[in-house]
């Protein structure tokens, strides 16, 4: 069954390439989202400028990945050049400054897993949620944003995966299913893997940009305008390439023994890397390696449970896409 899938799709494929690409246009964010937002960061700058001169705000996430749909929350990171032992006590200092600011909602909250502050500016009308010191985070945006200027088709993927997701339930960690961070990563995999390949592996070129970060290098090639011929001898569509997503993670790839990697551009195995034990928590059922922090699943958050939920999902919308009469409108059917 799986080869059958793997060699063929449905012969009217080409059928769901404007009503998929439709869908994407639909969903990215227009101009003045992105104006907005700078205003939004411009106040947050001013304000933080005069408590810590010397600190930087950057943005990280979906607002600066060039993976964000319309409407999202924006992702703030606030930089010193210093380790922080106490992140509480800034936080609340941070929250503290921004309340008299008369911006809304303004919370610390101190335990979470990744402690912030949130807020919502009345002005903009955007929320935002600020953390510290996250520099890794800001540095994977730069990656995933540099991946998306090579090739057009991985930001139609993305975003027709991230909806797809987020319409069936399966993008909540705290559920146990995969981050949308997660979801870009496979899709780029994914782009890499094709044959021809759509996507280079820009981590294994010369580095042109190179950083350490908390004891991790984190270089590649990031002169992707050199790179914007590179996927031109693959004619593939969206249509083809978002079936052929949902075919691979539903009946081509090996939960047992594969982790995918965008660091080095394929497939390694769990043995490598000793994700074949439970360690704690760590339970390993799909392998998602981050591409800096390499010790880091990004699949860690799935359980025995949720597993079974995200590939039943995978399967579903494999099924879809190979036979259903309308799948762009039964691939995002509410849950
Ligand atoms: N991140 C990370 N490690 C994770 C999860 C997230 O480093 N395990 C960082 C990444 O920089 C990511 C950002 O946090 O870009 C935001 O993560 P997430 O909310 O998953 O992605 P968004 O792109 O913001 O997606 P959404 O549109 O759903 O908000
Ligand atoms: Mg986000």
């Amino acid at each position: 069954r799986m080869l059958k899938r793997q060699m063929m799709c449905r012969g009217d494929i080409h059928r769901l390439n404007a009503p998929l690409l439709a869908i994407y246009e639909s969903l990215i964010p227009p101009e003045e989202e992105r104006t907005k937002q700078k205003q939004l960061l411009a106040l947050l700058e001013k304000l933080v400028c005069k408590e810590w001169p010397k600190a930087q705000l950057f943005l990280y996430g979906s607002c600066a990945n060039s993976f964000g749909v319309s409407k999202s929350d924006i992702d703030v990171c606030l930089v010193f050049n210093e380790d922080i032992n106490d992140k509480s006590e800034i936080l609340l200092k941070l929250a503290d400054i921004l309340q008299s600011d008369n911006l809304q909602n303004v919370q610390a909250l101190t335990r979470a897993r990744v402690p912030i502050v949130k807020l919502m500016d009345p002005a903009t009308g955007i929320s935002c949620d600020i953390c510290i010191n996250n520099v890794l985070a800001v540095v994977n945006t730069k990656l995933l944003r540099d991946y998306a200027k090579i090739d057009a088709r991985l930001r139609q993927l993305a975003f027709i995966v991230k909806h797809w997701a987020k319409s069936r339930g399966v993008n909540e960690t705290y559920r146990g299913t995969l981050s949308s961070y997660a979801y870009v990563l496979m899709c780029i995999h994914f782009l890499q893997q094709r044959r021809p390949a759509i996507l280079p592996c820009l981590q294994g070129m010369e580095k042109t940009y190179n950083v350490s970060v908390d004891n991790i290098e984190c270089a590649y090639f990031d002169k992707v305008e050199q790179l914007s011929n590179f996927g031109s001898s693959n004619k593939e569509t969206v249509a083809q390439l978002v079936w052929g997503f949902f075919n691979y993670w539903a009946y081509g790839h090996d939960y047992a023994n594969s982790v995918i990697s965008v660091r080095t551009g394929s497939i390694i195995s769990k043995q490598e890397k000793e994700w074949t034990r439970r360690v704690g928590n760590d339970r390993h059922l799909i392998c998602i390696e981050d591409p800096f922090e390499i010790s880091h699943d990004l699949g860690r958050v799935v359980d025995k449970f949720s597993i079974r939920v995200v590939r039943e999902e995978f399967e579903r919308a494999a099924d879809i896409m190979q036979y259903d009469p309308n799948p762009c409108v039964k691939l995002f059917e509410p849950y």
